[in-house]
């Protein structure tokens, strides 16, 4: 890794503005195996120092103006864009998404801290109009208290900062507990957040294990809320360690969306859409399309098509040019995706693609015919580069097949016929939906899901709710 700026690279984790150097974490580069630097496993104790700091902290962060803590958020952005280069190729040394999405998501993660800077200024309360004459009712805003923010490896920047900007705006304080895989990407933005002005103990990060660290966060009554990106079984989990005390929760967890086919759809803008939403990130995003249901009249040439594009997809390490999918984060992800291949080959699914030999870290992309609802890729996330092909008939059996799924994240469907593109919209049990698209996420638009899928919205003008209290100011004798 050559970086412009060597100082974004920290070995250190970040508790009230003191840098903690020691090893006991090693993070290693999922293209190579080489060990990229070790971290501290941050213990219980210093869970609870980072606790304390950003209590203390928030008594000055909140007294500030909205439009100050806008100016900051807003310099943290420039310092974001500026520093791209660099921030990119600490994602992909620790992640192994090719450049190019690693780029893309150093931009995607600094919008939400743009967006939420500008929301900053419009945290609203309202009057309320009083039963009684000599009465005014205010309900005010105010921030949610010191937030516990549990982020994912497979977007280690903007999984942050869609959680941190609307925090910090609202008021609050944070204390960060980035994945094991890829805490690098955390340390530079807390970096850069720190030359951006931001006070220290507003933003800590903690580097470690899970188990140690989630358990002093949930159970601590001074953290007041708890956002969690990744599966639906550790969501489950964290939401019940946080019932004692009762916590906000905001959970975005697993998915298994449904991206659907019909007839009348716009063939290659179907095909771009799909693998636009099935190979970002090597298919591994909560997004991701997961079963492929497309309507007999047009599966042929769609599956034809797909298959085409798939076998021209470069795998190989994410700093090669022009490589499309990069490692899988780990032996584990493989497997979990060789299982779901073995279990569809048994069950009679047939390969389209070419079988590529590839290094162990690496998956095949692959196109699967002959998807069944009794193979394990209909219901459970492969997170992988696995587009299987469910062939339908009519639009009931397609809904049915779509919904038919205890998760609620994403779907997406093509289709020119309006009066269906409002028909099946409504009836998707999802918090997302992409018609004619592949493509959902940015900073202005609701994220989030139902069912399984979990709990509250990020992003957009719910993002910044998410870290507000609502506190009604009753004024008598007027
Ligand atoms: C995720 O996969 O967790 C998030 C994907 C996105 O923000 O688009």
């Amino acid at each position: 890794m050559k970086l412009q700026d060597p100082d974004l690279f920290r070995d250190a984790a970040l508790i009230d503005g003191r840098w903690i150097a020691r090893t006991g974490l090693p993070v290693t580069d999922p293209a190579t195996g080489d060990t990229l630097g070790e971290l501290p496993d941050c213990t219980a104790d210093e869970t609870r120092e980072a606790i304390a700091a950003a209590e203390r902290a928030m008594v000055g962060w909140r007294a500030r103006t909205h439009a100050e803590r806008a100016d900051l958020l807003m310099e943290w952005y420039r310092l974001i864009l500026g520093n791209t280069e660099d921030l990119a190729q600490i994602l992909t040394a620790e992640q192994g998404k090719p450049l190019s999405e690693s780029r893309g998501e150093v931009a995607y993660g600094a919008s939400f801290v743009r967006w939420f800077a500008e929301e900053a200024r419009r945290i609203n309360g309202k009057i309320i109009p009083s039963p009684a004459r000599d009465k005014k009712i205010f309900a005010m805003k105010e921030p949610v208290g010191v937030c516990a923010i549990v982020t994912p490896w497979n977007f280690p920047i903007a999984m942050i900062t869609r959680k941190v900007a609307p925090g910090l705006a609202a008021g609050c304080t944070m204390v960060v507990k980035p994945s094991d895989f890829t805490p690098y990407s955390a340390l530079a933005l807390a970096r850069l957040a720190e030359r951006a002005g931001i006070p220290a103990g507003v933003i800590n990060v903690l580097t470690g294990r899970p188990e140690a660290i989630g358990a002093a966060l949930t159970e601590s009554p001074v953290v007041r809320k708890l956002s969690f990106t990744g599966s639906t079984r550790v969501g489950a989990l964290l939401a019940q360690q946080c019932a004692p005390t009762l916590k906000r929760l905001s959970l975005e967890l697993g998915g298994n969306a449904p991206f659907v086919v019909f007839d009348d759809a716009d063939l290659d803008a179907a095909i771009e859409g799909a693998m636009q939403s099935k190979f970002r990130n090597g298919g591994q995003t909560c997004v991701c399309a997961n079963r492929i249901l497309v309507q007999s009249g047009i599966h042929d040439a769609f599956v034809a098509g797909l298959a085409a594009r798939v076998d021209a997809l470069r795998v190989g390490p994410g700093t090669e040019d022009g490589v499309d999918i990069g490692p899988m984060i780990n032996a584990a992800a493989i497997d979990k995706i060789d299982a779901h291949l073995a279990d569809a080959f048994e069950l009679g699914a047939s390969r389209v693609t070419k079988p590529r030999d590839l290094p162990a870290q690496y998956a095949d992309p692959v196109v699967l015919a002959g998807a069944k609802a009794a193979m394990r890729l209909a219901s459970e996330e492969t997170f992988g580069p696995v587009a299987p092909i469910f062939r339908f008939d009519t639009e009931e059996e397609a809904l049915t097949l779509a919904n038919g799924t205890p998760f609620g994240l994403a779907a997406y469907f093509y289709t020119r016929d309006m009066a269906r593109a409002f028909r099946f919209g409504e009836a998707l049990e999802v918090g997302m939906v992409g018609l004619n698209t592949g493509v959902l996420s940015n900073e202005v638009s609701p994220f989030g899901g139902v069912k399984a899928s979990g709990l509250g919205r990020e992003g957009a003008q719910e993002g910044i709710e998410e870290y507000l209290e609502t506190k009604a100011l009753h004024f008598g004798g007027l």
